[in-house]
């Protein structure tokens, strides 16, 4: 996989049994790797940079003034793009794909969360590609290269610092479509987990619910006989599981943090699910929630899941009795697959309760008025799903039970 477990699964279910893995990020993990590797990695691609960031955070906690500070120090030319939207707009790539070619940018550095990472992603591809970026978004095109890009991490939750995938919203036309390509992976990573120290108490929960998602994804999947696969996925969820509560009420808990960091990575990065096809479809479905309500990923699907759980148990309830019994440390004695498999969705919602995840989405005071549009567009491309094929009628039902 060039993350094909990322990219191919993930947008188009490819059967990866037979697989290629692929992932030259390099990661800088931990305390002062920025002050020590950030200027040597920039400067030798090239000394004209993109700073891209979203709304503010990096400059009220001091990363940006410490990033700008080196790379000046480096001798290198900044260029910026401020405003990055949390579910970053097409109109916004737009804007960075005319900065780096009006400017020669030999390289982007995103400093900030997914949604910053993924339009450095958007923006790295558009500046090589000769016509409208979001023709790849769309399946029409695929990418033809891209600028290097670089990333400094400062919320745990997509794994997009090490991986090739990136996701974009059209606001005009209300789409928000994954892509990427084998040139999208950062050239380097750093990932301190003092820079999410700040992140807020709910974007915090959305990327805890995010990357335990992703496990989901991987987890539940049509693959015959991938007993480590499965062992590394559990390992990670537990991991989550055990930590999220710390990493939620206690924001500067270095190891928390650190914990949290290493299971979004992991979690998102090809490393544990290689040679499985992931179901995805939940993924699919929350995106076309945000693409109309503009909602935090990570809420949407904590939204959801658990009413896919509902849909799709009996394709296979021993595997939901695998996570109750070796995520969620159920006795399993004397109960059945199917009497494990609404435990486990039991213990998934009081994982999202103990954390304060949203359940409804009347949370977000979402109605029932746009459920046909969402489950249509939801299968614009075909069934969604692996673990289960889902038609509109699936999404519909699922989408009107997480009212
Ligand atoms: O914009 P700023 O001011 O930086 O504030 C952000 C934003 O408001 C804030 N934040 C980030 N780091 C912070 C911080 N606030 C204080 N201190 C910090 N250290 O958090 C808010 C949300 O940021 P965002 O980047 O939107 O969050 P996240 O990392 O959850 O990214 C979500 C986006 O990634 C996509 C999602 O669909 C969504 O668009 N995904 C990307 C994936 C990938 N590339 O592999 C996979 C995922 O499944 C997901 O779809
Ligand atoms: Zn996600």
């Amino acid at each position: 996989m060039f993350s094909e477990a990322v990219v191919l699964t993930c947008e188009r279910g490819i059967q990866v049994d037979a697989f290629r893995f692929y992932n030259p990020t390099t990661l800088y993990y931990g305390k002062g790797q920025i002050e020590k590797h950030l200027a040597e990695e920039v400067t030798k691609i090239g000394k004209r940079v993109l700073l891209l960031y979203g709304g503010g955070s990096i400059k009220r906690n001091g990363l940006y003034d410490k990033v700008v500070g080196i790379l000046q120090n480096a001798g290198v030319s900044l260029f910026e793009l401020s405003g990055v939207e949390p579910n970053p707009r097409l109109s916004t790539v737009h804007k960075g794909i005319a900065i780096c070619r009006e400017n020669h940018i030999d390289l982007i550095l995103a400093v900030g969360g997914g949604s910053v990472l993924d339009c450095g992603k958007a923006i790295a591809m558009g500046v090589k590609y000769d016509g409208d970026v979001w023709d790849i978004y769309q399946r029409k095109g695929k990418a033809t290269g891209a600028l290097p890009l670089g990333t400094i991490l400062t919320l745990a939750a997509t794994g997009s610092e090490m991986n090739s995938g990136g996701v974009i919203t059209n606001w005009e036309t209300k789409e928000k479509l994954g892509g990427g390509s084998p040139y999208t992976f950062p050239v380097f990573s750093f990932c301190d987990p003092e820079n999410t120290y700040t992140v807020p108490r709910d974007q915090t929960v959305y990327g805890i619910c995010d990357m335990l998602a992703h496990c989901f994804e991987h987890y539940f999947h049509p693959t015959r006989h991938t007993p480590l696969q499965q062992h590394l996925i559990e390992a990670v969820m537990r991991t989550i599981v055990e930590n999220a509560k710390t990493a939620v009420e206690n924001p500067n808990d270095y190891d928390a943090r650190e914990t949290m960091m290493y299971c979004s990575t992991m979690a998102l990065n090809g490393m544990i699910s290689m040679g499985i096809t992931g179901d995805w479809a939940c993924h699919a479905i929350e995106h076309e929630i945000s693409a109309i309500y503009d909602i935090p990923h990570g809420g949407g699907l904590a939204i959801v899941f658990p009413h896919w759980m509902e849909h799709v148990k009996n394709v296979n309830p021993s595997r939901f009795a695998s996570l109750a019994k070796n995520v969620f440390g159920v006795d399993a004695n004397g109960k059945t697959d199917a009497e494990l498999a609404d435990i486990a969705i039991a213990k998934v919602r009081e994982f999202y309760q103990s954390i304060g995840a949203p359940q409804h989405l009347a949370d977000y005071q979402i109605g029932d008025d746009q459920l046909e549009r969402m489950a249509s567009q939801a299968v614009r491309f075909g069934e969604i799903g692996h673990f289960k094929k889902l038609g509109k009628d699936d999404v519909h039902k699922i989408l009107q039970a997480a009212l």
